[in-house]
């Protein structure tokens, strides 16, 4: 058997072994779950270190066509009434876990599903180096930029985010964390004074410990507490995965 599939067939078990502790944890919720828990990384040496410090920021954010987010004339601490909002994420398409070869990635289609929601701009985080379509592939470069605390180059890394007061950050799951390409995003930009929203889609674990690792990568921040939904879910019961953006996005204050 290849190492490949050998990695395919551990990962697999840790996926269920993250699944039924965070069923255990987590007894009666639904398959997307606004999550503050802790754990679930497929092992815990996989874990990179902190965060070091930005890198020299080269160019802008997309340029703003939509309309700030509205809600009411009242105004909470995490409202959005005249604020200039981003969608940022990082989705990968090609042979995934559990939904096959996809177009469109599974946190691209929630991405897209809270821009809409709140009238944001959306920024694609895509590295300079594509990651390769196979699985198995991809999830052997994954671990190995993990494993040396990688910030992957990527395209069109933005100047700063003066103009957004708030960031929905997004991202997949890979290895129990985020994708270091997320990390070389988060370093090239001062979240400080601003609002940074993370959203995953995953296969089990959850947030994971996301939130701290943003929070880490994001001095002076204020990061709420995120958004998980099953890859599989957003894939292919979008229904179901818009109801329960929305259901968050309410919830923030976030919806327009
Ligand atoms: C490299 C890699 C590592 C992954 N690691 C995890 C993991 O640790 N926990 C988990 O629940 N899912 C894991 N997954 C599954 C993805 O998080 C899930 O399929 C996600 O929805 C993919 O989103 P995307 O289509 O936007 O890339 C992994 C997938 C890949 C490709």
């Amino acid at each position: 058997m290849s190492s490949a599939k050998t990695l395919r067939k551990l990962f697999a078990l840790h996926l269920s072994a993250i699944m039924v502790l965070s069923l255990a944890a987590c007894a009666g919720n639904a398959e997307t779950t606004p999550s503050d828990s802790g754990n679930s990384a497929p092992s815990d040496e996989q874990i990179p270190n902190e965060s070091s410090g930005s890198q020299e920021a080269k160019t802008t954010f997309p340029e703003s066509t939509a309309a700030p987010a509205t809600d009411s004339s009242e105004e909470t601490d995490s409202g959005a009434s005249d604020s200039k909002i981003l969608v940022a994420y990082f989705s990968h398409t090609g042979e995934n876990y559990g939904v096959g070869v996809i177009e469109k990635g599974n946190t691209h289609i929630i991405a897209d599903m809270i821009a809409e929601e709140t009238g944001a701009d959306l920024f694609e985080i895509a590295t300079v180096n594509p990651y390769p379509d196979t699985y198995d592939e991809c999830t052997d470069v994954a671990k190995q930029e993990q494993n040396d605390n990688a910030r992957p180059e990527i395209i069109n890394p933005p100047e700063n985010p003066d103009q957004y007061d708030t960031v929905f950050i997004g991202y997949p799951i890979w290895w129990g964390d985020l994708p270091m390409a997320v990390y070389t995003f988060l370093e090239s930009c001062d979240f400080a004074g601003k609002t940074v929203i993370p959203f995953c889609t995953h296969e089990g674990s959850g947030l994971s410990d996301t939130k701290s690792s943003i929070e880490n990568a994001c001095p002076g921040a204020t990061v709420l507490d995120g958004l998980a939904v099953r890859g599989s879910v957003a894939q292919n019961e979008q229904e179901e995965a818009k109801e329960d953006v929305i259901e968050w996005l309410d919830g923030l204050k976030y919806t327009n």
